[in-house]
């Protein structure tokens, strides 16, 4: 049995196939309408979500398969007291496989450790979200064809964002890969992260500046402040406004920029950026789905 914890727990030939899945799916959706008859996701979210777990649930309904949803896992099992592990254990009487989001980070493998089913993390705290990754490199792979020759510019919250930890791990095992880490000081990568890069032989550049970053960057994948996990809320007022990307601050990218984020976004990108024919993150979102719908199949074994 496999869960999905952590995206490199997940080859690159995995990857591919899980891309190549997505994209039948995305031309031939018919022939997946019932993959998942008879089976049940159990979308267990103990933080706040609404993109991640419907676009969960969507891809559940798209195969055919049926949801049951804790939606507000906080207020119920977890404030009486139970654990993770024991949720776990209970839910897998009920359903097939679980997505889990908590703000503890590890509560997803402490989940799959007890489970008798399959388990997702589909968010833990500020360390990894690998279906948004997975949303991520199909986003690249059907904007940019590539995945090798790349310079991706990372900007925001780089310390608390975790779809940022997750896309850079799975960057790092392509060839000839440049990270430009655009962030203030206070919210720079942390430096697990930067040894993932080191000991893979890639370069990267940390720098506050999105502007002179602009003109080298292939992609850019911009990020919102990560509100919930900042201790001090005078600090999160502070630093929020950071970067704020607008049409006039694309004048000097390149013609076929790929613009991600992964949503919610809060002023980081500014909504008239969102006609420039480079904004990509509503297409990421539903990129999303189709790769969850790809996952639910390859761990449910499903062919
Ligand atoms: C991201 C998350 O939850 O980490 N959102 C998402 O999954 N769609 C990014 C964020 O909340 O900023």
């Amino acid at each position: 049995m496999r869960h999905l914890i952590d995206i490199l727990e997940l080859s690159v030939n995995e990857l591919d196939e899980l891309i190549s899945t997505a994209c039948d799916i995305i031309e031939n959706g018919e022939k997946y309408a019932h993959k998942c008859a008879g089976k049940k996701l159990a979308t267990l979210f103990f933080e706040p979500s609404t993109r991640t777990r419907l676009s969960f649930e969507a891809a559940m309904y798209e195969l055919g398969g049926n949801v049951l949803t804790m939606a507000d896992a906080g207020s119920s099992s977890a404030a009486k007291g139970e654990s993770v592990a024991d949720t776990a254990k209970m839910i897998s009487c009920y359903a097939d496989i679980i997505a889990m989001r908590h703000p503890k980070e590890g509560a997803p493998l402490v989940a799959a450790n007890n489970a008798t089913i399959p388990v997702i993390n589909a968010g833990d705290g500020g360390h990894h979200h690998p279906t948004q990754t997975l949303a991520d490199l199909l986003t690249i792979h059907r904007e940019k064809g590539r995945f090798n020759d790349l310079t991706i510019g990372l900007c925001g919250d780089l310390k608390f964002g975790r779809t940022v930890h997750s896309l850079i791990g799975a960057m790092t095992r392509y060839k000839h890969i440049k990270f430009v880490l655009i962030s203030p000081e206070e919210l720079r990568v942390p430096d697990y992260v930067k040894n993932i890069i080191t000991d893979a032989g890639h370069e990267f550049i940390e720098t506050t500046s999105l502007e002179e970053s602009m003109p080298m960057l292939d992609i850019l994948y911009m990020t919102r402040v990560q509100r919930e996990r900042f201790f001090n809320e005078e600090e999160y007022l502070r630093l929020k406004d950071s970067y704020i990307l607008n049409v006039e601050k694309l004048n000097n990218a390149k013609e076929d920029l790929v613009i991600m984020h992964p949503l919610p976004r809060v002023n980081e990108i500014s909504v008239a950026v969102d006609n420039d024919k480079r904004a990509c993150y509503f297409k990421q979102a539903l990129y999303g789905k189709y790769m969850r719908m790809a996952l639910i199949l390859k761990l449910l074994g499903i062919k």
